[in-house]
């Protein structure tokens, strides 16, 4: 038998399993669910066993556990890591979930749960091409060094610590993973390009207690309207980010990427629907696809301060927050971006005011070469997987890990994109569609097979 007839006669279960997965809220932010951290990762350390892994541990680290697996290691073939996150984004707001989000659900052959899509279901359909694999033929055609991280969704540095320490162990010739999406649905997608991410939160603090507006407001600096000032003056009128040097060491974009970007087959009327907005905006002489892919941009993810509750309390708080987050391309410096930002905020500050400015989290752009031969493995494995040829893009989300191991090793890392464009990551009603978990499911083993024979 081989693997994808193999996976054809399993589809069943390895929908159940998946459904499985997905009901364990596994939600890295939140230190209530600590225990569903660790349930999710020896829950998946146990299904990497049955995939034939010969070596499984459940790492501690000084946050939420990290699962590494390494198959039988037979000299003379090649090696393949693959990564994907077990963690995933809080559920909120419940009430707009059509179904509760930890109760999978299938509707119109789709898979509404969080974590569906980002990244447990497509982690999963690897689990499962690998076990497919190993059970068809015995034994797997590769060897085969796994990473499953907890912290993803929060930028954690528990993975870094672990690359750092097992440099030499975690060896390969390339990286794949899945955890983007397709261009569009039908349209299988290899993503060359990320943006890299600084995830910054301002604290302006006034007066050293909330005051009564009435008795005060008018003589008293008020830190919300200071903060929102000093916000405005991040961007000008035309979109674009008005930090002094932000663009400075900017990659231009080649004009030959240009022209394949223009001839991707992508509709800025399928945009629109899915962002749902009246309109959009951007920095002038660059397409929509350019903005979110080529471009770095700033932006206010939460404001917050004084009284937000219901009716009205006359208030001037003592302090007003943001959470800013600036997305990065070659060849910015992440560091020397925040030094930018923060400088540029505590300029706009009055005396008035004190400013405490953190970096939560940070990582790399990366751009790797797509015309590198494992990536064209890639995209035959896709086209077989569905039947449709596979494009190559770049994508304005960020996962620190692939530049770090690209910086690290210096192998080609392999992204293979099963979630969709429309698919609610991060928001309400989060699906994977079923299409897409078999289609990458076959496509994988059919990649596996592929980098098996050199
Ligand atoms: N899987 C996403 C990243 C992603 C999504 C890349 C879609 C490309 C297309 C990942 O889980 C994620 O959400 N990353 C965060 C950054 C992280 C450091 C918190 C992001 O991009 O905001
Ligand atoms: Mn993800
Ligand atoms: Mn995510």
């Amino acid at each position: 038998m081989s693997a994808i007839e193999y996976i054809e006669s399993h589809q069943e279960e390895y929908l159940e399993e998946l459904k499985e997965f997905l009901r364990i809220p596994s939600v890295s932010t939140k230190n209530e669910h600590k225990p569903d951290i660790e349930h999710a990762a020896w829950w998946i350390a146990a299904k990497l066993r049955g995939a034939g892994m010969e070596k499984v541990e459940v790492v501690p680290t000084r946050l939420h556990p990290l699962v590494y697996a390494e198959s039988a290691q037979m000299s003379g073939r090649p090696t393949l890591l693959l990564y994907g996150h077990y963690d995933v984004q809080p559920p909120e707001p419940l009430d707009l979930w059509t179904s509760p989000p930890f109760e999978p659900t299938i509707r119109d052959g789709n898979l509404y749960a969080r974590g569906s899509a980002d990244d447990k279901g497509q982690l999963y359909l690897h689990v499962k091409a690998l076990e497919a694999l190993h059970k068809a033929a015995g034994q797997l055609p590769l060897n085969v060094k796994v990473i499953i991280e907890g912290e993803e969704e929060i930028g954690g540095g528990s993975l870094w610590e672990f690359l750092v320490e097992n440099r030499l162990r975690l060896k390969a010739d390339a990286l794949v993973l899945s955890d983007t999406s397709m261009l569009a649905r039908g349209v299988p997608s290899i993503t060359y390009g990320l943006r890299g991410l600084n995830y910054y939160q301002v604290e302006v603090a006034g007066p050293s207690q909330d005051l009564h507006s009435g008795v005060f407001g008018g003589a008293v600096p008020n830190p919300i309207t200071i903060l929102a000032q000093a916000i405005a003056k991040l961007h000008d009128a035309r979109s674009r980010v008005s930090v002094p040097g932000f663009y400075e060491a900017v990659q231009k974009i080649s004009p030959s990427e240009r022209e394949a970007i223009k001839r991707l087959p992508w509709k800025e009327q399928e945009f629109r629907k899915t962002v749902g907005s009246p309109d959009l905006c951007g920095e002038e002489g660059f397409s929509t696809l350019e903005r979110i892919w080529c471009r770095p941009t700033l932006e206010l993810n939460g404001i917050w301060g004084g009284y937000t509750g219901d009716g009205a309390k006359t208030v001037i708080p003592s302090k007003a927050y943001a959470k800013i987050s600036t997305r990065l391309v070659p060849n910015q410096d992440p560091e020397k971006i925040a030094r930018l930002v923060e400088g540029r905020i505590r300029r706009s500050l009055p005396k008035s005011v004190s400013c405490e400015f953190k970096l939560l989290s940070t990582g790399r752009p990366w751009v790797g070469d797509c015309r590198h031969p494992i990536l064209q493995k890639g995209s035959c494995a896709l086209e077989k997987g569905f039947g449709k040829k596979a494009v190559f893009i770049r994508e304005g989300g960020s996962i620190p890990l692939v530049e770090q191991i690209d910086r690290m090793f210096k192998i080609p890392c392999v992204l293979l994109g099963f979630g969709l464009p429309d698919e609610n990551a991060h928001a309400p009603n989060e699906f994977i569609s079923l299409d897409n978990y078999f289609g990458g499911m076959k496509s994988a083993a059919l990649f596996y097979q592929d980098v098996a024979v050199r």
